[in-house]
């Protein structure tokens, strides 16, 4: 063949390759209002810079005449692009090949990119639209998730890993974006399920909707599986890139600092009267969040999942943060299993690639009652605790008002390694409020008393109790609070104290790894 023809051959096979399953089956997936995997990575990486791999591999599968229909990349567009810039590896599976399901040679595909991630070290990113295991190869097919799911294993704090789910993910496929570090779905058009509903049915009697029992609502509001919902593909785009422009491309490297222009000393006067005379009375946390970081810029994980505390990501004086906050606007900002678990695992999140953690106290205590004990909050309160201690990044807390019990000592007190801990004039510290106190304290007393008497007691004794506990200043007299500050000051303070401690080094003894609470 004449050079000029075999070059016309390669561009041929291309264009061959990037029609996927064909023209008709595109028109099938955009009809359904998804985007195609190529679409998706064009939009996801910056403009010319996607390098594919494997464009000619196809299956090598001989059941069911399968021989006789391959397409070329079989499946998933897999290669190497850059995000502002910045070096990543991205997966995107095909659903007009085969409903995207996973051969053997696809996994392999997958395998490769998370190979060549791990070895640069740069984030891997995900996108999920597949009828999950491909039916035709059996356990080859398995045995490819489980060669993916491996890597994900191993890649787990070494480079961030983002899973976008655009389109079904069903069956044993869901454990790989669940071993990644974020998950995020497009309403009504993805679903995670281990089971679809007509397993459901057949097996429970149960009748229930893809939507309910795997959508994008139920993930992101119920299970706390998804971190993120979004209305379409495109704000799942633009989530990724932003979300990976506060990460550092791997566990050996700083956060992006980036150029701050809002000024670091800018004074919130708003914060000084924030706080509600009534200390029964919320306020929304997310304004105190907002005013103190840069440009009121703040990425919310985990939105609408456990909303008694707050986490995202936002910087403070250019510096990439990770925020954990109360958020006394929901349940009183109460730690009960659901935040315990969510506010944990961002905790080892930023823990891993290095991301400083702010954290903003106003807690009540952990929730009390047999639903909370018979499921486990003893455990799952552990791993808050677990985290916050384990974590060896700059770690500012300031308390705002209530900082109660156990929950005192887990929201990264200066016990737990807490490196800055400051407490704004509202804050109170103490064992428990006064009322459960003085009730443990007298409750032989109160007995005897009648209604009028024991109330003027009540009275007495928690204005007592109130003036001694209900302060930072007790905590600060053993040096537990480090400063307490004017609340409109806090911005400053915290920047000020992110920066000191950039150079911070604290290792924890060798081990093989911790046995966190599970
Ligand atoms: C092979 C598959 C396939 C699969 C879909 N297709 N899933 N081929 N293996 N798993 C093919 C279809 O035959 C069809 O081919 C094309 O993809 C599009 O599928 P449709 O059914 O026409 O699309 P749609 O109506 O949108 O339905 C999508 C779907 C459905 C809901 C995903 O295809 C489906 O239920 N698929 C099976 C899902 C499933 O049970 N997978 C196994 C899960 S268990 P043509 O040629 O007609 O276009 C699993 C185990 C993993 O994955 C274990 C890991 C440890």
């Amino acid at each position: 063949m004449a050079s000029q023809d075999k070059i016309k051959k390669l561009i041929d096979l291309r264009a061959e390759a990037k029609l996927g399953g064909g023209e008709k089956r595109i028109a099938s997936q955009h009809k359904k209002g998804k985007y195609t995997a190529r679409e998706r990575i064009d939009m996801l990486l910056d403009e010319g810079s996607f390098e594919e791999f494997d464009m000619f591999m196809t299956h090598r599968c001989t059941n069911f005449g399968m021989e006789d229909t391959k397409f070329l990349g079989d499946g998933v567009v897999t290669g190497q692009g850059t995000i502002d810039g910045r070096l990543v590896f991205v997966f995107s599976q095909d659903f007009t090949v085969f409903g995207g399901s996973l051969s053997e040679t696809f996994a392999q595909k997958i395998c490769k990119v998370m190979d060549m991630a791990m070895k640069v070290g740069a984030p891997l990113i995900g996108i999920n639209d597949s009828g999950g295991a491909r039916i035709q190869e059996g356990v080859t097919a398995l045995a490819g998730y489980a060669e993916i799911f491996e890597r994900n294993i191993l890649a787990s704090g070494v480079i961030p890993q983002i899973s976008a789910i655009f389109g079904p993910c069903a069956g044993g496929a869901v454990y790989s974006p669940a071993l990644t570090d974020f998950i995020m779905m497009t309403e009504e058009k993805s679903y995670m399920f281990v089971t679809g509903p007509k397993v459901v049915k057949t097996v429970t009697g149960e009748t229930i909707s893809v939507e309910d029992l795997g959508g994008a609502n139920m993930h992101a509001s119920k299970s706390g599986v998804s971190h993120f919902k979004l209305e379409d593909e495109e704000e799942g785009i633009m989530l990724t890139r932003k979300l990976l422009s506060y990460l550092p491309a791997n566990n050996l490297e700083e956060p992006p600092l980036v150029e701050c222009t809002d000024p670091i000393d800018r004074m919130e006067d708003v914060l000084n009267e924030i706080i509600p005379d009534n200390p029964n009375m919320p306020y929304d946390m997310k304004d105190v969040i907002h005013s103190i970081v840069d440009d009121q810029e703040f990425l919310e994980v985990h939105r609408h999942y456990a909303k008694n505390i707050i986490v995202g990501f936002a910087r403070m004086g250019g510096m990439s943060v990770g925020v954990v906050a109360n958020q006394p606007n929901f349940l009183a900002g109460v730690l009960d299993i659901e935040s315990s678990r969510k506010a944990a695992r961002f905790i080892r999140f930023c823990d891993c690639f290095n991301i400083p953690i702010v954290t903003l106290v106003d807690v009540p205590g952990f929730l009390p009652g047999s639903g909370q004990e018979f499921g486990g909050i003893i455990t799952h309160g552990a791993k808050l605790m677990f985290a916050y201690g384990e974590a060896t990044v700059p770690k500012v807390t300031i308390t705002l008002r209530k900082s109660y019990g156990g929950a005192h000592d887990v929201m990264s007190s200066k016990q737990l390694r807490g490196d800055l801990n400051y407490a704004w004039p509202s804050a109170e510290i103490a064992v428990m409020g006064a009322k459960g106190a003085i009730e443990v304290l007298h409750g032989r007393k109160l007995s005897e008393l009648n209604d009028e008497e024991a109330a003027k007691f009540i009275e007495e004794q928690e204005k007592e109790y109130n003036e001694k506990f209900a302060n930072p200043y007790n905590a600060a007299s053993y040096g537990y609070i480090d400063d307490v500050i004017e609340p409109r000051n806090t911005r400053f303070r915290v920047i000020r104290g992110l920066q000191s401690l950039q150079t911070k080094k604290q290792v924890n003894p060798p081990k093989k790894h911790s046995n966190i609470p599970l």
